[in-house]
């Protein structure tokens, strides 16, 4: 990944530190859902990174869905219009669910995505982010797990793209100012 490396202004958190946190979220989970059944919603395409280590990390009979939602398009602010571009494959009525996210900015995703979700009356539902960026939040959203609270940067790595790319960098990193349109 050197190569790649060449291209961030800053690495905010490395991959060692984003492992073990991980595993702690993953503990903390296993803990709060233990005896009962785990609906883990993971929301495409950034949480993907996330969510493969933190499965592996959560000592449980989990079941795994996926939703893709769109809400940037390649640009770097949030729309506020959210689409549903692939809905989940199971029933969420009477379920306990947790929602993977990569990160939470205007919060304007995830607030669309609780709601809807809600609606199919699951019998509890969480929120777990990697990443939080309180300062943008424009809307008022329930964070139930979260990896890392982060200044007001656009970040890319771990799953998190500019453009769709980078979202394989192991680490969490601010790209070179000259690299952003
Ligand atoms: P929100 O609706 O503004 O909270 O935005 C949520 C989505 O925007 C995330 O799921 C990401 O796909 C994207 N996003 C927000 N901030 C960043 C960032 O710093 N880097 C990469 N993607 C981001
Ligand atoms: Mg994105």
């Amino acid at each position: 990944m050197d190569r790649l490396r060449n291209d961030m202004a800053e690495v905010l958190f490395e991959e060692e530190q984003i492992q073990a946190r991980v595993r702690e979220l993953g503990a903390e989970i296993t803990r709060d859902y233990e005896g009962k059944d785990l609906l883990v919603v993971g929301i495409l395409k950034g949480a993907i990174v996330f969510l493969a280590d933190l499965l592996r990390s959560i000592d449980l009979k989990v079941k795994l869905d996926f939703m893709a939602v769109s809400s940037y398009g390649d640009a770097m602010e949030s729309s506020g219009v959210v689409r549903i571009l692939k809905d989940l494959e199971q029933s969420l009525e009477g379920k306990n669910v947790l929602i993977v996210e990569d990160i939470v900015d205007s919060g304007l995703t995830l607030n669309y995505l609780v709601q809807n979700l809600k609606s199919r009356r699951p019998a509890s539902l969480k929120v777990c982010t990697f990443l939080d960026k309180p300062e943008r939040r424009q809307v008022e959203v329930q964070v139930d797990y979260k990896g890392f609270s982060i200044p007001d940067k656009f970040v890319v790595g771990y799953g998190l793209d500019y453009a769709e790319r980078y979202r394989n960098l192991p680490y969490i990193g601010i790209l070179k100012p000259e690299l952003v349109k």
